[in-house]
């Protein structure tokens, strides 16, 4: 019997959880369109993990070269190494032009050309006429500070237009009814305790990728996927969550990214022999390769003895060729970062750097209007009613096995704005607001009193610790079947582990642990399903690089894996990939050879 607590109650016609890019762009659509809108985050808005990307936002404005956004489709498909699903893709490329234009009007302080237009720097995986002319320069960059921009920009739109946000509480989980509808979320206040049911029409799932899942990552500590465990624990599934995306230029030690668009200025890897080895793996594009390839070529390096330093564990990125004028004015973080954390000079001495996690793929899996799909309402696009999902927790999907480096910052305000726009469509606001029935919030307390009178369960952070060390040595940048199952073996041995953390006070004021043992045990569920889809899969694709499997396997993957999670136990099914892109302006990619 749980704790009978005073709830405070919320009605709303939407309530979005998540104050990132796709959490207020969609927080914003939907305010603007005068829907009673709130958004809810753990953090302060600003300080989301959006703030972190650097290098840019994709789009084929053609400021510095010529550019069409069907060649960004073409891009995009071949990086995601065809897994990506079509129509998403060519809406993704086709809006990105009028969604970074509108960005631009909204205030976002891009960098400039000499004649005022928007910056566009080169970036990886992005070609001109289909990988057969030149890079491409289609990241549009304020600096090396794009997120930060994009992000202050959206907060400030969002408070013009009047949404309502509810800051640093900690959502615990999603209302459902006995169908599979979605009526909104209980959630409770950092700051004093108090427990909310917020009711609403829709439910926006905004919260982010579950990065924290790995020992280094480039992912804040807040990046513990909360919305996938959630929709987990609800009955909806994760899709290609075995796609997990390393990026090559992690800062060694720290993890922190040091953004693509330094090789985008004119950056350069070297290996242990001080080789600048990346013409060997991808003769074109060299350093501006997918960042699965050149992730990938740095682990083939170092693992065959060519790393750098003492142990060969690191590869060297080189910035000490590039004008000062342009590093101070394109990259002034990295500078900064770099200083902070190594102490070094990176206009004088090459960067220490590593693959390093980045970015989840996949997620919970949704149609283009953001709204979520869960194949066991009624076949593969069955959408759950009332509940959305948009950026790193949506699995669209655009990046299908691998994403390009600027198209997360697009993904999240194409996709954010989609998800208004059908909001404004399917609400109407003058109809009743849903409630649940009371048993489902009586589960949803007492797995929360559980961990909350546990004062003799296990430390949170030590569980933590343990579940990031299998999941970085059993499946990182190289996976293999009998590593991989060693692996989940090891999850399973820390099941009863992870059931039984607790805490050592049950205060529910600024009570810092136990909102570390509920965002825990959301990742070690995230991390179970991460494993039994990377060990399904039996080819590689994209990120997903198996030593036992080492061919794409067109045949028999090319889908979708889509998992359930309940009771400890994964359920794995499988999803079409959307090869037609259902348009006439936009014609269809068919698989072949990787060219990019
Ligand atoms: O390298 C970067 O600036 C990262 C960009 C991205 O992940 O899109």
């Amino acid at each position: 019997m749980a704790t009978a607590y005073d709830i405070v109650d919320h009605d709303y016609d939407v309530i979005v959880l998540g104050a990132g890019g796709g959490g207020l762009r969609a927080t914003l659509g939907m305010a603007s369109t005068g829907l009673k809108t709130a958004c809810i985050s753990k953090v302060f808005p600003t300080r989301s993990h959006t703030t972190a990307a650097q290098g840019g936002i994709a789009a084929a404005l053609g400021n510095i070269m010529e550019d069409d956004w069907h060649w960004h489709m073409y891009d995009t498909v071949a990086g995601s190494v065809w897994l990506g699903d079509q129509d998403a893709i060519a809406y993704l490329c086709h809006e990105a032009i009028p969604s970074v234009v509108e960005l631009e009007h909204m205030g976002v302080p891009f960098s400039r050309t000499e004649d005022g237009r928007i910056y566009q720097r080169k970036f990886g995986g992005h070609t001109t006429h289909c990988a057969e002319g030149e890079m491409a320069a289609r990241a549009c960059a304020a600096a090396d500070r794009t997120g930060h921009a994009v992000l202050h920009t959206l907060y400030q739109q969002c408070l013009k237009h009047k949404a309502q946000f509810f800051i640093e509480y900690f959502a615990i989980d999603l209302l459902m009814d006995e169908d599979g509808a979605c009526c909104g979320l209980l959630a409770f206040s950092l700051e004093d305790g108090t427990l909310h049911r917020f009711r609403a029409k829709q439910t926006v799932l905004a919260t982010g990728g579950c990065g924290r899942v790995f020992e280094s990552c480039t992912s804040a500590h807040t990046c513990t996927g909360d919305g996938n465990a959630m929709a987990l624990r609800a009955g909806v599934p994760l899709q290609d969550m075995e796609f997990v995306q390393f990026h090559p230029t992690g800062l060694v030690g720290s993890g922190c990214l040091i953004t693509e668009g330094a090789r985008g200025e004119g950056g350069y890897l070297t290996n242990g022999d001080g080789d600048r080895f990346m013409p060997k793996y991808a003769p074109h594009e060299k350093d501006l390769a997918s960042r699965d390839i050149v992730s990938h070529a740095e682990g083939v390096e170092m693992r065959e003895g060519r790393g750098c330093g003492e142990d060969g564990d690191h590869i060297l990125l080189h910035l000490e060729e590039i004008d000062d004028e342009v590093l101070e004015s394109k990259l002034p973080g990295i500078i900064e970062t770099v200083r902070i954390f190594l102490n070094i000079d990176i206009r004088k001495e090459p960067i220490p750097v590593v693959p390093t996690a980045h970015y989840c793929m996949g997620g919970i899996p949704t149609n283009i209007h953001g709204e979520v799909v869960n194949p066991r309402l009624g076949g593969p696009n069955a959408t759950v009613p009332g509940l959305m999902a948009v950026g790193e927790t949506a699995c669209v999907s655009v990046h299908g096995a691998n994403r390009l480096g600027t198209n997360s910052l697009l993904d999240i305000i194409v996709f954010g704005r989609a998800a208004a726009l059908r909001a404004a469509e399917i609400i109407d606001p003058d109809s009743d607001t849903p409630s649940s029935p009371k048993d489902c919030e009586e589960k949803i307390l007492e797995r929360f009193d559980a961990l909350r009178h546990n004062a003799t369960g296990g430390n949170p952070g030590q569980v933590r610790a343990g579940m990031q060390k299998i999941m970085q040595n059993h499946f990182g940048v190289f996976r293999k079947q009998d590593s991989m199952q060693e692996g989940i073996d090891m999850l399973e041995e820390m099941s009863g582990q992870i059931a039984d953390i607790g805490v050592t006070s049950p205060d529910l004021t600024w009570n810092m642990e136990l909102v570390t043992a509920l965002e825990v045990q959301n990742l070690c569920q995230q991390a179970s399903v991460l494993a039994q889809s990377a060990m399904v899969r039996t080819e590689s694709r994209g990120a997903h690089i198996r030593d036992d499997h080492e061919e794409r396997d067109d045949e028999n993957w090319l889908k979708h894996t889509v998992a359930w999670s309940e009771a400890g136990r994964v359920d794995i099914d499988f999803r079409p990939v959307r090869l037609d892109t259902g348009r006439d302006d936009a014609k269809t990619f068919p698989p072949t050879e990787r060219k990019i």
